[in-house]
């Protein structure tokens, strides 16, 4: 027994040791890429696992068509990035191949489709999440995941802490014996005030008037309790924005009223809470199939759906009834990450109008509706009906 508490104890310093150098290199943090100096822009783009490939490939089409001026000019290159499948990851052992990551660290945005997350009893090796990894590894410390339904006044935008929280070391939790297991979650500083400043900057700049920070800090208190702290004292430069104050669980619940859930507009929150409760967001605006996220670092930027390679898809035959609205939600935030807000805009409308205006098609998942394809071509002649206007 002693045996087993040292060597938990032995462990759990390294991650200490590790964690606090992290946080220290934190504090040396470069600027964001200025994309309007660069002369190229590197696109990468890596089709996933399951319905990945499908629904990127939707989406490259189109960023390609809107982005055909550029590609043509030299200003944009697109890069097929191969090798981020299971198969590739599960032969290497690793959550993202070593040659895989240099290629990935060659573009400066990423448009990714999901990739499969082994679990326990699974027949794949227990490797990390190419996910969480990619986050890790290209410090992509925001995920900002936007959800509207126009006819319920429903506009949030969640503003997720990406590299934290229950995430930082969620693969190194120690077995301490057979009866008792523990993980550990991880707030930094600097970590934190990172995520916050972007929220309330977001806010800001879009004139949205609230930002709500939601955390457990009435339970959790050392890890969500400093999350909160400095949430508050970043909102103290940001007076104009009213800030709100929310457990994750009543949340939760707020987000189903229809009465109160119209006031919410920009939320700030720890990873785990931010990855659950965008998957109830998401259900309101049509389901996980329809909404993107932008994975931000200073650096780098990754964008992708909100949902995993959904295996069960694939299996029943219905990859290409997959809905690509995920990948086009997230290239929309990939245009207007890198500078090309108008075409940035005239994606967003083309997307409006499809799924909620006039909505000649639909996809359903299932052969009652239209295919991935059939949609991405719905979609992009609306967005050239817009351009030719
Ligand atoms: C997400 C996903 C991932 C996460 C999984 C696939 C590891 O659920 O992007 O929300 O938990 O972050
Ligand atoms: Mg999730």
């Amino acid at each position: 027994m002693n045996d087993s508490i040292d060597a938990a104890v032995e462990k759990f310093a390294q991650l200490a040791r590790q964690q606090a150098q992290r946080a220290e290199n934190l504090k040396q943090e470069q600027d964001f890429t200025d994309f309007s100096s660069k002369e190229k822009i590197v696109i990468g783009i890596c089709g996933g696992d399951g319905i990945g490939p499908v629904i990127t490939a939707a989406a490259q089409r189109i960023l390609m068509r809107l982005l055909a001026g550029e590609s043509a000019s030299g200003a944009v290159e697109f890069r097929v990035i191969e090798g981020l499948t299971i198969e590739n990851r599960a032969a290497a052992h690793a959550a993202i191949p070593p040659d895989v990551l240099d290629e990935i660290k060659r573009c400066d945005v990423i448009l990714k489709g999901p990739t499969t997350t082994p679990q326990a009893g699974d027949n794949w090796p227990n490797i990390e999440s190419a996910n969480v990894a990619m986050r890790k590894a290209l410090d992509l410390f925001a995920n900002m995941r936007p959800v509207k339904v126009p006819s319920e006044g429903i506009d949030w935008t969640f503003f997720r802490e990406n590299t934290e929280g229950a995430y930082a070391v969620g693969s190194m939790g120690v077995n301490v014996s057979d009866d008792l297991a523990i993980d550990f979650v991880v707030t930094t500083t600097e970590g934190t005030r990172r995520i916050a400043k972007l929220a309330y900057e977001y806010a800001r700049t879009n004139g949205k008037k609230r930002v709500s920070i939601v955390t457990k800090a009435n339970v959790i208190k050392t890890t969500d309790g400093k999350f909160l702290k400095i949430c508050r004292e970043i909102a103290g430069d940001y007076p104009e924005i009213t800030t709100d104050e929310w457990y994750i669980d009543i949340l939760t619940a707020k987000l189903i009223d229809q009465k109160r859930r119209k006031d919410f507009s920009v939320f700030v929150l720890p990873n785990l809470y931010g990855d659950i409760i965008t998957d109830e967001a998401a259900e309101f605006q049509g389901g996980v199939g329809t909404a993107g996220s932008a994975n931000i670092g200073k650096k780098y930027a990754m964008f992708e759906a909100i949902h995993g390679s959904a295996p069960r898809m694939v299996s029943e035959g219905r990859a290409q009834f997959a809905d690509p609205c995920s990948m086009l939600r997230a290239s929309v935030m990939l245009l207007n990450h890198i500078g090309k807000v108008q075409q940035a805009a005239v994606l967003e409308r083309a997307l409006d109008i499809c799924m909620f205006e006039e909505k000649k098609i639909a996809v359903t998942g299932r052969p009652d509706g239209c295919t991935c394809d059939e949609f991405a071509d719905y979609v992009l002649e609306t967005a050239e009906k817009i351009v030719k206007v």
